[in-house]
């Protein structure tokens, strides 16, 4: 009888040494094994329902040999952990960190012994592992050909996805069946200023997934640091998803020198959607904070000048010659294009606007010399970030600023030529410390100098922490876009306060993003931290500002206020020109009161891709703000109030999309009224097409 199941369990390709772990609350449950092979494999299961089937992992190398099989178990230990800890911004004022560890160190005989660890953690949200290298005789360097972990899925699950991509995530999100993904690929790989797809079913993580029975399930990874970015490959006969690392110039996927560890590998599930958005699993993956001064990282409410070159109403550039060179070309001699913004006297405008609305700081883009042909030239030598243009005055911008008490975010555009921002990073970042510019804004157009790396690879991994752990010497936060997508690095580095790395509201001036796609991003993209989403567009109509552009912003003005609440971010841009919300005050209150830092938050209905509605208490105040937002189908939101203190009554301003308002047709409609509330209230509201609700609540 034993061997009969001996027989069936090699048959089967798992073998007897099997461990398993629980979550803390029970629900999820881990089991680790080795195939008959020696391959080490995981499977994950929610409420006893699979989650991920058994699945294998390993990593196969390049100049030694590889480490997928012939493994044995040498050990296995088990661990618990319970801690909160305090961000130094956030959703809520703490975050509990609570899980149960398995950790499991292999061995390959034929390798004289050679040894690794997975490390798994099993938190009541998810599951995070990575692998882990030990210092040994047996393993020094080596080079990564392709990381095996995979995830074998339990069914043809509705998937939120991206087209794979080791240049861009500023896609729409394609919303399908796993099995389609491979006959949607081609129209969803829209144009970029830089891309490089790599499969028909390669796709981005964060992937968010829904099972037919209910179970919500998001894959990506945590701590990103000097690894290549993992996509995943979809093998759509079989369900399964395998890790798909980002080479580099030359072809490999990273390099590796003991001790070392993977990024950690991360599934949230849960069968409330809710679940998802209040995961913290990303965070708790990531290491504490190291700095011991954080009082200089500030949230950051800001103006900018900004939409006004999205739109093409103003430009970058000061002049119109179509070739410059930095250093050669004497700008006081050349002739002004008259739609230069960035200039001495408009950008006093806005840090008057700014100062007069309670607003924490301006961005000036196009500041300095070299944008008139910054862009698809491979230019290495494209700006040198401390030389500006002869109409723009920093010193008096400086005391200006100042005088009003508005702080300067400072713009450092690539242009994706990384090397020479590196060359140029100590004087850049000393100029700013100089001139009262304690933020940058940070971009990354356009293909990779050194030519042949990708924005994704190890190589830039590592420059974007590069970056951010240097601006932190000169008490600098950042937002970098088109970088990498955020894996939580910010619990470990706070002043990365902002990142892109999705398709954000530029896109409503480039042809506009889908009414679904702000109901899908906190699911997918911002798992990993905040997006710089800009919103808080007014003139929903971009001929109004450029008759050449027929764009049209694809939600009400009222989504627009909503998104301060649904997008989370510290760092939160009221992206519109001064003139616009000067016509709407009315609305714009919501932006000058909306917090941007919480005590706590409360997801009271979502569900990806369709409806978000979410509260927030702000941090150190009694006052509460609710967003909910909507895809193209009009609905009725419920809005509840059980987060507020028992037995006391409020004042609730609700901003609420117009009866007549729609996202296509009417977009400008809406209606503000105020209403008294208490814990006990419950309240229907009536969101347009696209549309949306805000509510301040004092
Ligand atoms: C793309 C960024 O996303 C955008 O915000 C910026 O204005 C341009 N690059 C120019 O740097
Ligand atoms: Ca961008």
């Amino acid at each position: 009888m034993k061997k009969i199941i001996l027989a069936c369990l090699l048959l089967a390709g798992t073998v007897l040494s099997a461990q398993q772990i629980n979550s803390p609350d029970g629900n999820l449950q881990l089991t680790f094994s080795l195939s008959a092979k020696g391959e080490p494999t995981y499977a994950l299961t929610y409420k006893k329902k699979p989650v991920i089937k058994t699945s294998k992992l390993g990593i196969d190398t390049k100049d030694v040999a590889p480490m997928l099989d012939g493994f044995t178990v040498d050990k296995t230990e088990t661990s618990k952990f319970d801690e909160t800890w305090t961000p130094v911004w956030g959703e809520e004022k703490t975050i509990r960190n609570n899980y149960n560890e398995l950790l499991v160190t292999l061995s390959q005989k034929a390798q004289k012994g050679r040894y690794i660890r997975i490390r798994f953690r099993l938190f009541n949200d998810g599951l995070g592992f990575r692998y882990e290298f030990p210092e040994q005789a047996n393993l020094g360097y080596f080079i990564i050909k392709e990381e095996h972990t995979q995830f074998a899925l339990a069914g043809n699950h509705k998937a939120f996805w991206l087209p794979g991509d080791y240049d861009t995530q500023e896609y729409s999100t394609v919303t399908s069946k796993l099995s389609e993904v491979r006959a949607k690929m081609k129209d969803a790989v829209t144009p970029n200023a830089s891309q490089e797809t790599f499969s028909p079913t390669g796709l981005q993580t964060p992937l968010m997934m829904k099972s037919e029975d209910g179970l919500y399930i998001n894959i990506h990874e945590a701590a990103l640091v000097d690894y290549s970015c993992m996509s995943l490959n979809l093998d759509d006969k079989n369900m399964i998803l395998e890790s798909w690392l980002t080479p580099d110039a030359v072809g490999n996927k990273g390099y590796m020198q003991s001790p070392f560890q993977s990024p950690w590998r991360t599934v949230i599930v849960s069968d409330k959607a809710g679940d998802i958005l209040m995961s913290r699993l990303v965070y708790n993956l990531n290491e504490p904070t190291q700095y011991k001064d954080v009082s200089w990282i500030k949230p950051v409410k800001y103006v900018g000048v900004w939409w006004e070159m999205i739109t093409g109403k103003s430009t970058w550039a000061f002049n119109d010659l179509t070739s410059v060179k930095l250093g050669e070309t004497d700008y006081s001699k050349t002739k002004p294009n008259g739609k230069h913004a960035a200039n001495t006297a408009h950008v006093k405008e806005y840090i008057d606007f700014a100062a007069e609305n309670g607003l924490d700081a301006v961005l000036v883009e196009g500041w300095n010399q070299g944008w008139e042909d910054w862009f698809g030239k491979s230019k290495d030598f494209v700006f040198d970030f401390v030389t500006p243009y002869p109409d723009f005055d920093v010193k008096e911008l400086h005391r200006y600023a100042e005088s009003k008490g508005v702080k300067m975010i400072m713009h450092h555009e690539t242009s994706g030529s990384v090397r020479n921002y590196e060359r140029w990073m100590d004087k850049a970042y000393q100029f700013m410390a100089d001139n009262g510019y304690n933020a940058v804004k940070s971009g990354y157009v356009g293909d990779i100098i050194p030519r042949g790396e990708y924005h994704y690879g190890q190589w830039m991994v590592n420059h974007y922490l590069y970056a951010i752990k240097k601006a932190a010497g000169y008490k600098i936060m950042v937002n970098a876009h088109e970088a990498i997508r955020p894996t939580g690095l910010a619990r470990t580095y706070p002043n990365l306060i902002g990142n892109e790395a999705a398709r954000g509201t530029e896109y409503e001036s480039f042809g506009g993003n889908n009414p679904d796609h702000t109901t899908i991003l906190p699911f997918t993209r911002l798992t990993g931290g905040p997006m710089d989403y800009t919103p808080g567009i007014f003139q929903t109509q971009i001929n109004a500002y450029n008759p050449d552009n027929n764009s049209f912003v694809h939600t009400t003005l009222v989504k627009q206020l909503a998104l301060y609440v649904t997008m989370y971010s510290p760092l939160q841009m009221a992206a519109d020109l001064p003139e616009t919300y000067r016509k709407h005050m009315d609305a714009f209150q919501f932006i000058k009161d909306v917090a941007v830092d919480w005590d706590q938050s409360w997801v009271l209905e979502a569900e990806p891709g369709d409806y978000i509605t979410i509260a927030r208490k702000a941090k150190g105040k009694n006052e509460w703000f609710i967003g909910a937002i909507t895809d193209e189908n009009a609905r009725e939101a419920t809005l509840t109030f059980e987060f507020l203190p028992k037995g006391k009554t409020y004042t609730a301003t609700i901003y609420a999309d117009g009866t007549d308002a729609s996202y296509d047709k009417n977009p400008q409609s809406y209606a503000i009224k105020t209403v008294k509330v208490t814990s006990k209230t419950k309240l229907k509201q009536k969101l347009a097409t696209s549309g949306g609700c805000a509510v301040s609540i004092k």
